[in-house]
């Protein structure tokens, strides 16, 4: 398994373009089940991730084709069509490599009348059930029955689902998966349906919109309440994926704790306002750059520099618009050279703490009490090795070994590969000194 090695200590400064949104991409993907006409996503990520999601929609039947002409570089193009419908199991060996998966439940279940998807398990950030999917797609009707690990899906006597009103709150919060796979069963449902405690996350609202753009009828998406009224049919679309806010996020933290200057492009600065918020806490600007009056909100420039000394700040992660939990490692990672103690509390997966072991190796002084962690800042962090399997746990690692003194060595970053397309590329054109060490060179 590959490893990343990082000199610590260079300072970042250049100008990179954040990737379309792997959160937005893969439900994105899926919703290609709700119909037989073509389907363009652009600007979607390189990642393991959308591989595991077009190899998945392949068995069902979907006809997967990417752009030929991109470079190396360049984020690909997908068409996506539906050639068949006759296999409706997404199996065990591809749900295990990847819980999102689960997302094709409510399209598959609304198209075909009949879903069959593995049951995902835990992974390392906790148990993450699956029963606010489950509950959102009976009330619209459907028959679930668990067998041999899979959940089999049915709809109602004639095929098709009935729109219902449904909460989908649960004690964590909204359910982005969740809200997506009832979003997309409700819009060949017939009738109306109202999801009441409805995710508001940014993937959401690019899901409807593509949606829409398909001929679906929804409204309120962002919004706790989402209304879809149910159609006959969707058809064709072409539609660009958000930029992903997770991965703008993580290159803020990485300018920061350089104490560099980066120049991000398509950056979704409306769906990071929670994460701006705290980074000036702490005493990082993010400005932008470009041209308000012409500029697309959620595609802005802006330049990120920091103050010599960091302060220390309290952070809980919430469900959008509050702190998101996909952030939290890489703001720990910060919070280590803060001046100060820093508090941080993970409210959307209690046990989503895999980097503080880690950290405390390289010298972070945290102390954990269940779902809450106190940084206390130090001067330096050392290099160390160190390994995380928690993707977003695997980048605060990188940005801690970018500003540790001496060597870190990042290991099993398949995860970081899951979840962010050659990061050490795109660090390494800003000075950062970060290389990947392939499996058979270690
Ligand atoms: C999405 O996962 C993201 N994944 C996660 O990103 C992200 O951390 C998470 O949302 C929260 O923002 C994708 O979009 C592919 P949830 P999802 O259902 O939808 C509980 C990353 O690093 N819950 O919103 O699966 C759950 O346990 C990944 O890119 C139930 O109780 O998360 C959690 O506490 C990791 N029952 C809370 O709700 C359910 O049926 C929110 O989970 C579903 C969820």
């Amino acid at each position: 398994m590959d490893s990343f090695v990082i000199e610590g200590g260079r300072r970042l400064e250049g100008r990179l373009r954040v990737n379309g949104s792997k959160n937005a991409a893969l439900p994105l993907m899926a919703a290609s089940l709700l119909t037989d006409a073509p389907l363009v996503l652009r600007d979607v990520p390189r990642l393991a991730d959308i591989a595991n999601m077009a190899r998945l929609l392949t068995e069902l039947g979907v006809e997967v084709e990417q752009s030929e002409n991109a470079g190396d570089d360049a984020p690909r193009d997908f068409t996506l069509t539906t050639r068949s419908t006759d296999e409706s199991h997404a199996r065990y060996d591809i749900v295990r490599t990847m819980r999102a998966s689960v997302c094709v439940l409510g399209p598959m279940l609304a198209r075909r009348g009949q879903a069959r998807v593995s049951m995902p398990g835990g992974c390392a950030i906790g148990e993450r059930p699956v029963d606010l999917h489950l509950r959102g797609l009976r009330a619209l009707g459907a028959n679930i029955e668990l067998d041999g690990g899979d959940i089999i899906a049915t709809a109602p006597a004639g095929g098709r689902l009935r729109g219902s009103t449904i909460f989908l709150g649960g004690a964590f919060g909204s359910t982005v998966l969740g809200t997506a796979n009832v979003m997309c069963a409700a819009t060949l449902a017939e009738g109306v349906t109202i999801i009441e405690s409805a995710a508001c996350e940014p993937e959401i609202v690019d899901l409807a919109r593509l949606l829409t753009a398909m001929g679906a009828r929804i409204t309120g998406a962002g919004s706790p309440r989402i209304l879809i009224e149910g159609v006959d049919a969707l058809g064709a679309a072409d539609h660009t994926v958000i930029a992903d806010r997770i991965e703008a996020g993580t290159l803020c933290c990485a300018a920061a704790i350089t104490n560099g200057s980066l120049e991000l492009e398509n950056f979704p600065l409306d769906a990071l306002l929670a994460v701006v918020d705290r980074l000036e806490a702490v005493g990082v600007k993010i400005e932008p750059i470009d041209n308000p009056t012409d500029a697309d909100r959620l595609r802005r420039v802006v330049r990120v520099t920091s103050d010599r000394s960091l302060r220390p700040v309290s952070v809980t992660t919430q469900p959008h618009p509050g702190f998101p939990t996909d952030c939290q490692a890489q703001l720990m990672a910060l919070l280590c050279f803060a001046e100060g103690n820093s508090v941080v509390t993970e409210k959307i997966f209690p046990d989503r703490f895999l980097h503080v072991a880690e950290l405390t190796r390289m010298g972070a002084t945290l102390v954990r009490q269940g779902a809450t962690v106190v940084v206390s800042g130090v001067k330096e962090l050392r290099g160390a090795p160190v390994m995380a399997s928690d993707l977003r746990a695997s980048a605060g690692l990188v940005l801690a070994g970018l500003a540790a003194r001496g060597t870190t060595t990042v290991n099993r970053v398949y995860h970081l590969d899951r979840g962010y397309d050659r990061l050490e590329t795109k660090l390494a054109s800003c000075g950062a000194a970060i290389e990947r060490r392939k499996e058979s060179e270690s």
